[in-house]
């Protein structure tokens, strides 16, 4: 099938990459001249495990590429996919529908033969609905279905995760536009579920999932601040509850509260949307607020580490909002980090893959490191923000000997506490009294 990506971000080039390795051809968009002119080089734009190599092969192949003309992707396209992003209105916080809208407008005087428009973008209930109104103004005669197919890829794991989805949700009105969709997904026939539901349902099963999964995540740390008095152990809490296959072993894991582009965007969009219905959805608005209180409550807890000597130098292991990926967006790290420059000028930090993109957020602020023991080199205390498995398997003995004091506070409970102790530290982490 002839496939026109439009946005080429962390969802939408994944997906174009994943749907040309299922042997459809696939051009995408995007208004960035310097994106499509670095992915035409043969350069990714974002780091994503095992998309370099797919990428790569289906370029040669010729069955991907890229362009920032609409006309090129659209004329002849047999789906349409709505990629663009849906960022929160900084003043409201509901989802800025600018960008799908401009990208319906666009597209819609590209239409030939039929045609099905997909939204993978996250966008509020009802936005099906104003697509398919934005197209037929611009192009009345076109022979069109608007659906919705919503993303659950997530970030680090996005190639991953497209060939081994949970589900793949279609949230569409026409049947025919549903045939459209089972032939393009008929790779995935017997190997996953399918759910055909309404469009308006299949935009609010995206809100509903992100907004669920951001509860677990707060129930999880509310859960450590628990056990942190109790004398109880998160990590054999979590996994004492996660056993019951009615709770699910997934997202219990305590930290410093959530980040990335997704959730504390859909938190804020789906609580606001359901305002505007006149329902309160009063524990998505707990998760947000104690989301945000946890990043300041833990950058405390550094500080108090340091409170004797304030003009000791802070190593920050991790930037990224998560373990593999280069994305620092609403990273609790650098939350935590802008907190922490509150009280130090003498802060190194060090991230496997995200260290371009927190020089663009924090500047000269840092001193960036080249690799962990750099970063420790005359520290006071040692600071783990993000869970890259590297972490796991630090080098206790060389960094005790470069570090000045010996404190770690390790916000992702990487480390094994025994060892740690062992090894002549004084270790804090979470949920657990250690
Ligand atoms: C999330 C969803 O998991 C995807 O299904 C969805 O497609 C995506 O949003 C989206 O809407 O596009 P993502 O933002 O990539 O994916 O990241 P997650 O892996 O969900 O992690 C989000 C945050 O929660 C991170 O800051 C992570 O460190 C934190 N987290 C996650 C925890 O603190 N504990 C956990 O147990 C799990």
């Amino acid at each position: 099938m002839k496939i026109a990506i439009i946005g080429t971000g962390y969802v939408g080039l994944p997906t174009g990459v994943g749907l040309a390795e299922l042997g459809n051809e696939v051009c995408c968009v995007d208004k960035i001249k310097e994106k499509i002119s670095a992915l035409n080089a043969g350069e990714l734009t974002l780091y994503e495990d095992g998309l370099e190599e797919l990428f790569k092969k289906n370029v040669k192949a010729g069955r991907l590429s890229f362009t920032t003309s609409m006309a090129k992707a659209v004329i002849g396209a047999d789906v349409v996919l709505l990629a663009v992003g849906t960022p929160p209105h900084p003043e409201t916080k509901e989802a800025d529908l600018q960008y799908i809208y401009a990208a319906a407008k666009e597209l819609a005087q590209y239409l030939d033969g039929y045609t099905v428009i997909a939204t993978k973008s996250t966008v509020p209930v009802g936005t099906g609905d104003e697509i398919e109104e934005i197209v037929r103004k611009v192009s009345p005669q076109a022979d069109f279905d608007v659906i919705s197919l919503p993303e659950f890829l997530r970030e680090g794991f996005a190639i991953h995760d497209f060939f081994h989805p949970d589900r793949i949700v279609v949230g569409a009105n026409s049947s025919k536009a549903c045939e459209v969709m089972k032939q393009l997904y008929a790779p995935f026939e017997g190997k996953t579920e399918f759910l055909w539901v309404k469009r308006r349902s299949s935009e609010a099963i995206k809100y509903a999932s992100n907004a669920f999964l951001a509860m677990k995540i707060h129930y999880i740390n509310e859960m450590a601040n628990f056990c942190e008095k109790a004398g109880a152990d998160i990590n054999e809490v979590a996994k004492g509850m996660g056993t019951d296959s009615r709770i699910g072993n997934k997202f219990l894991n305590a930290g410093p509260g959530y980040g990335g582009s997704c959730f504390p965007k859909d938190t804020n969009a789906m609580a606001q949307m359901a305002r505007k219905y006149g329902v309160r959805l009063n524990l998505i608005e707990t998760t947000i607020a104690k989301n945000d209180e946890r990043k300041a409550e833990m950058a405390e807890r550094v500080i108090a580490k340091i409170k004797n000597n304030p003009q000791g130098k802070i190593a920050v292991l991790g930037l990224a909002f998560k373990g593999g990926t280069d994305d620092c967006r609403e990273s609790p790290a650098m939350d935590i980090l802008k907190e922490l420059l509150k009280h130090s000028n003498n802060i190194a930090v060090y991230d496997p893959k995200a260290m371009q993109n927190a020089e663009k957020l924090l500047g000269n602020q840092v001193m960036y490191a080249k690799d962990v023991y750099e970063a420790c080199d005359e520290a006071e205390i040692l600071v783990i923000l993000t869970e890259w498995e590297e972490f796991r398997n630090l080098d206790l003995h060389r960094i005790r000997g470069l570090m000045k004091a010996h404190k770690i506070v390790d916000l992702r409970n990487m480390l094994n506490a025994d060892a740690v102790k062992k090894s002549g530290f004084d270790y804090s982490c979470i949920g657990m009294n250690s």
